[in-house]
């Protein structure tokens, strides 16, 4: 995802960091206790802007989630449009966070948000590959990955969300029965998931090339990236696959 530097980026992500972790110990050790309530964990993996997370976050709300983006300035647009949606306040009307009771948050000043009011999302700004230290094994129920980048040249097939490497980390980080989950408009980029899914110890479950046209279509929840494919008539492909340890 292209995105011109956001102005003040590294600012507006700490006024809103209490929404963000980056404890590792905690992450490895007890990742389930930075959540007010306990409950199974979700990752999603290259959230963007943060639209899916925030809706699956109120329509699932029995799991608390876990959104990582590897850009800030993209990062920073998924964290005030959660915390937005949470109400806990918007942009300054000239810069900053103004919290719901007036606070301005800014200059890189720290709202230690009450654990209650954080709702059930946590974002976490890296790479995918740093994964298998961030977390143990065993950690979660479902690991999303919508609208990765294709990466088509040849010898970028390792950057891939689905290459074989990849998958050798979500099948550890996933529990007995977790479920990945991807999604994309890249028909190259979803032949070469079934072909590295159906290798790999997974099993497929789901799998379609037309999603909207499927009997998924109307619990699905859009990304950012598959409304503008859509409102283009673009078909997007999905898979979930299980893995059983
Ligand atoms: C094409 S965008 C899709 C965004 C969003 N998931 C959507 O569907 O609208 C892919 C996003 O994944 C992020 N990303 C790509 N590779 C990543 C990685 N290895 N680890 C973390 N984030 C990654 C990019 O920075 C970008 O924001």
């Amino acid at each position: 995802m292209r995105m011109r530097k956001k102005k003040h980026g590294s600012e507006r992500l700490a006024s809103l960091s209490a929404l963000i972790c980056s404890n590792p110990a905690i992450l490895r050790e007890n990742p389930r206790s930075v959540f007010e309530k306990d409950a199974p964990l979700c990752l999603e993996i290259g959230c963007g802007k943060g639209d899916f997370v925030k809706q699956l976050s109120v329509a699932a709300p029995d799991y608390n989630y876990f959104a990582m983006e590897k850009v800030d300035d993209v990062l920073v647009v998924a964290v005030e449009k959660y915390a937005a949606s949470r109400e806990l306040g918007g942009l300054g009307p000239h810069g900053g966070w103004l919290a719901p009771d007036g606070t301005l948050y800014a200059d890189g000043e720290t709202w230690d948000i009450p654990l209650a009011q954080r709702g059930n999302v946590r974002f976490l700004s890296g790479d995918a590959k740093m994964l298998p230290e961030m977390f143990g094994e065993n950690t979660f129920d479902v690991i999303y990955a919508n609208f990765s980048d294709p990466w088509p040249k040849s010898g970028y097939e390792d950057r891939r969300l689905t290459a074989p490497a990849f998958l050798a980390i979500y099948e550890k980080l996933l529990r007995d029965g977790g479920r990945f989950c991807f999604k994309t408009d890249n028909v190259g980029l979803f032949e070469y998931s079934v072909e590295t899914v159906s290798a790999s110890p997974f099993e497929i479950t789901f799998l379609t090339r037309d999603l909207h046209a499927s009997e998924r279509a109307e619990t699905n929840i859009m990304t950012e990236y598959e409304r503008n494919f859509t409102a283009k008539g673009v078909k997007i492909n999905c898979l979930e696959a299980v893995i059983r340890k």
